[in-house]
C-alpha cells in the first residue's frame, strides 16, 4: 500500500444545492474548475448534506436542487468526461471519513470557526432561532468539508475568498491525522483564488443566493437588465451632470473589472467627465452580462429538456467518485490500525 507515495496535483471542489448559481460562483469559482479540468485529475461534488446543515427543515427540496446545479455546471462547460462530477451523498465513504475525522478533531476547532458564526447570525432573526440553527451537524460543517477534500486526496481547492477558513480547517485536520499516526497521507489542501474572489450582489453586499442580490446564470435577459438598474453606483454622485468616481462606485465597477481592460478604461473616462450617466451605464453592463451568460443560457435550456441525460451523468460520476473515495478509505482505515474490523 502506497501509505506514504504523493498524488499528483488533485482538485476538488463542491458547491451547496440550495438554489440556481449565479455570475459569483461563476466568476469566484467555476472559471478556475472551467481551467483545471483541462490539466489535472478534478473531483466535482454537488455537496447536498452541506446544504442540510442549514436547510434540514426543506430537505425535499434539495434532490431539485442537485438538478439544477448540474444544468448550470454544464451549462457552463464543466465537463463529465474530463472531471468527475457526483453528488455527495452518493459516496457514503465521505460520510464514513467524515465521522473518523470527528474523533480527532478537537472540539474547540469547530467553535471557533467565523464563517459559521457568520451563517448562523444570518439565518436566525433572535437568540432562540440561533441556538435552534446551530445544530450539531453545522458544527461539524468544516469537518465534512475537510473529509470531502481528504476523500479524494486533493491539493488544490477552487473556491471563493468565504472558503479561506475552512481551507485552513482542513489543512490542520490532514496535518493532524498525518501527525496522530505517524504518516505522510493526506495532502494539505490550498485553495486557489480567481480574479474576483468575492463578488458583491447588486446591493454592496457579497452576491448569495438567499440574499436576492443576485443575478443568476438562468435568469432572463429582462430580469438581468432589473437587477442591475437597482446597482448601487457612487453615492456622492447626485445629478447626471457630475463628474462620476469609479473609485466609490460600489457595484458596477467592480463587476466591469471581469470585462477587461478595454472596457474598464472607457467605462473610467466616461464616468469620471460625466460623458455617461449611472442608468446607462448600468444598463451597458447589464447587455454586457447578458451578451456572456447568452450562450450558457441556451444550452442549459437544451440540458433541461433532456432530464435523463443529467441523471445518467451524475450516476457516471458517482460510480467513479465511490471508486476513488472507497479506495482512500480503507487506505485510512489501514493506517490507522482499523482495517480489519471491516470484515
Ligand atoms: P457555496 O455553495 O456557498 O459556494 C460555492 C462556491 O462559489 C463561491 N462563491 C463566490 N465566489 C465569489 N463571490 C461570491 N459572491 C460567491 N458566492 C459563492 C464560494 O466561495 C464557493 O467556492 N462550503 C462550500 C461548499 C463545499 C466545498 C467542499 C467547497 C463543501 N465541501 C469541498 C470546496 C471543497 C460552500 O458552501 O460553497
Amino acid at each position: 500500500m502506497t501509505t506514504t507515495a504523493k498524488v499528483a496535483t488533485r482538485i476538488m471542489s463542491g458547491m451547496r444545492p440550495t438554489g440556481r448559481l449565479h455570475i459569483g460562483h461563476y466568476f469566484g469559482a467555476l472559471i478556475n474548475w472551467l481551467d483545471f479540468q483541462e490539466k489535472y485529475d478534478s473531483y466535482f461534488s454537488i455537496v447536498d448534506w452541506h446544504a442540510l446543515t442549514t436547510k434540514y427543515q426543506a430537505s425535499r427540496e434539495i434532490p431539485d436542487n442537485v438538478r439544477e446545479i448540474a444544468l448550470d455546471w454544464l451549462a457552463v462547460g464543466i465537463d463529465p468526461e474530463r472531471a468527475t462530477v457526483y453528488v455527495q451523498s452518493a459516496v457514503p465513504e465521505i460520510a464514513e471519513l467524515h465521522l473518523l475525522l470527528s474523533m480527532i478533531t478537537p472540539q474547540n476547532w469547530v467553535e471557533r470557526e467565523p464563517t459559521l458564526k457568520d451563517m448562523v447570525r444570518m439565518l436566525a432573526a433572535d437568540e432562540k432561532e440561533a441556538r435552534d440553527r446551530a445544530t450539531y451537524g453545522l458544527l461539524g460543517y468544516p469537518v465534512l468539508m475537510s473529509a470531502d477534500i481528504l476523500a479524494f486526496r486533493g491539493s488544490l481547492v477552487p473556491v471563493g475568498k468565504d472558503q479561506q477558513s475552512h481551507l485552513e480547517f482542513a489543512r490542520d485536520v490532514a496535518r493532524r491525522f498525518n501527525t496522530i499516526y505517524g504518516v505522510d497521507y493526506f495532502p494539505e489542501p490550498q485553495p486557489k483564488f480567481t480574479a474576483t474572489p468575492l463578488l458583491k450582489g447588486v446591493d454592496g453586499q457579497k452576491m448569495g443566493k438567499s440574499y436576492g442580490n443576485d443575478i443568476k446564470l438562468a435568469d432572463t435577459e429582462e430580469d438581468t437588465l432589473k437587477k442591475i438598474k437597482q446597482a448601487v453606483t457612487d453615492r456622492t454622485r447626485i445629478a447626471r451632470s457630475d463628474p462620476g468616481h469609479t473609485d466609490l462606485c460600489e457595484v458596477p465597477w467592480p463587476m466591469y473589472q471581469i470585462f477587461g481592460k478595454e472596457i474598464t478604461a472607457r467605462v473610467k473616462e466616461e464616468c469620471e467627465s460625466a460623458g455617461i450617466g449611472c442608468v446607462d451605464c448600468k444598463a451597458r453592463l447589464g447587455g454586457i452580462i447578458n451578451e456572456f451568460l447568452g450562450p450558457i443560457r441556451e444550452r442549459r435550456q437544451k440540458l433541461a429538456a433532456d432530464p435523463d441525460k443529467v441523471r445518467q451523468i451524475l450516476e457516471y460520476g458517482n460510480a467513479k467518485a465511490r471508486a476513488e473515495a472507497k479506495k482512500t478509505l480503507s487506505e485510512a482505515l489501514e493506517i490507522m490500525g482499523m482495517i480489519r474490523w471491516r470484515y
